[in-house]
């Protein structure tokens, strides 16, 4: 298992659609390895594949509390089936957004269809932060960031703070 870079707003890749996956074989599982391993190395909770730069629908979450007790969760492909009409709010962060949080409001339940690290089909109704967490990476998967969910000016102020950090980051 690699750690890899992980890219942050903004950056164009993180805007791009990610292509469905044929066939889940050992390339996947490889790059599922390699996503868990990034996201647990950078404390995240959720990471979705275009985040290291590979635009394929795939998504690693584990929100297991206990640091000890590891509970991966893969999802290829994954499609919403259904939503609730109630919403939930949660302060949510980004490891592509780093140290910005927003409340944001989703449906509070989904059933999510989509095939495990073995290519097996599965459905999760998934309720609270799962759902919460599930549609964040769902949305990356689209090219969508939480902070589009906010006014444009709170979301420039964002950018611009993001892409200051970056401008004055040097690497010798
Ligand atoms: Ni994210």
């Amino acid at each position: 298992m690699t750690v890899k870079k992980i890219l942050t707003e903004p950056n164009e890749i993180l805007r791009q659609i990610s292509k469905p996956v044929e066939k889940v074989g050992k390339e996947e599982q490889k790059l599922m390895d390699d996503m868990l391993e990034t996201m647990y190395s950078a404390n995240g909770i959720g990471l979705a594949a275009v985040q290291i730069g590979v635009p394929k629908r795939i998504i690693v979450m584990d929100l297991s509390k206990d640091e000890k007790i590891k509970e991966p969760r893969y999802f290829v492909n994954p499609k919403i089936k259904n939503k609730d009409s109630l919403k939930s709010t949660y302060e949510e962060g980004c490891l592509s957004v780093p140290n910005q949080f927003a409340e944001i409001d989703r449906p509070k339940k989904c059933d999510i269809e989509y095939l495990d690290y073995n290519g097996k089909k599965k459905l999760l109704k998934a309720e609270g932060l799962l759902a919460t967490c599930i549609q964040h990476e769902m949305d990356h998967l689209e090219g969508i960031l939480f902070i589009d969910y906010l006014s444009k000016l709170k979301k420039s102020m964002i950018i611009k703070k993001l892409s200051k950090n970056k401008s004055s980051r040097i690497v010798v």
